[in-house]
């Protein structure tokens, strides 16, 4: 371990020519096999920060490395995104006239070359997260956590080092974010993945191993 997998160095985000400065000279690592969490006010920069981490977004300062390499292009993102990054969204994102199944096969697509070997994987990931029995359904014929869980196995569709949540229980009741973190945790545990969750929910923070606190777009207190 200790191993840097992302690190951000110097990053200012600002929004409206400089007159919002949504992150303000922010440094600061993902180690491998980590599960951080990160905390703060709405507001104060945590989805900023997120995406600006996982290539979504880009800074207007300062650099992001990925295994200690300089991401210079957005030739460099596509290829990290698409091959070692998940996602999980608040919203959960996913298509709606597509099935589970395929929801979890379209980011595979230009990475997996085989049909067979997308459905195999998919269907192995959605048993993974307990819908074995949903394989077919559409998006929109499925609940929230339901959704949440396609939208897990989506995440982990081409096996990468880090999965970044933002608020993935922010739609959820307490049973099913509950259920919910527990797969994260698990997924976390078994494969080693690495964890970075954007949370408001104290007692998800108590499980991570780190938390980092942001308040007005700076770093007030890396530790838990
Ligand atoms: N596209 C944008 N254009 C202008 N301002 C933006 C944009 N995106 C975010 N901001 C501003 O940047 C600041 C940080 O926003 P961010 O979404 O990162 O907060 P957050 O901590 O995730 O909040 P929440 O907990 O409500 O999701 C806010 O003041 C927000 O209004
Ligand atoms: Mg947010």
């Amino acid at each position: 371990m200790n191993k840097e997998l992302i690190s951000l160095k110097n990053i200012s985000k600002l929004y409206n020519g400089g007159q919002i400065k949504a992150l303000d000279n922010i440094t600061l690592s993902i180690l491998q096999g980590e599960f951080v969490s990160i905390v703060g006010p709405s507001g104060s920069g945590k989805s900023t920060l997120l995406n600006i981490m996982s290539g979504l977004d880009k800074p207007t300062k300062g650099e992001v490395f990925f295994k200690n390499n300089k991401i210079n292009s957005n030739k460099d993102w596509i290829d990290i995104r698409s091959k070692k990054i998940g996602f999980v969204f608040q919203k959960f994102n996913l298509l709606p006239t597509f099935t589970a199944l395929e929801n979890v096969e379209i980011p595979m697509f230009g990475v997996v070359n085989s049909s067979k070997k997308r459905r195999l994987k998919a269907t192995e990931l959605l048993c993974q997260v307990g819908l074995k029995d949903r394989l077919n359904h559409y998006s929109s014929e499925l609940s929230g956590g339901e959704q949440q869980r396609v939208a897990i196995a989506r995440s982990l569709s081409n096996s990468p080092d880090i999965i970044f949540a933002d608020e993935p229980t922010g739609n959820l009741d307490s049973e099913t974010s509950k259920s919910i973190i527990r797969l994260l945790l698990d997924i976390h545990l078994k494969f080693n993945r690495t964890l970075v969750i954007v949370t408001h929910n104290n007692e998800i923070a108590k499980l991570s191993n780190r938390t980092i606190h942001i308040l007005d777009g700076e770093i007030v207190n890396k530790s838990s």
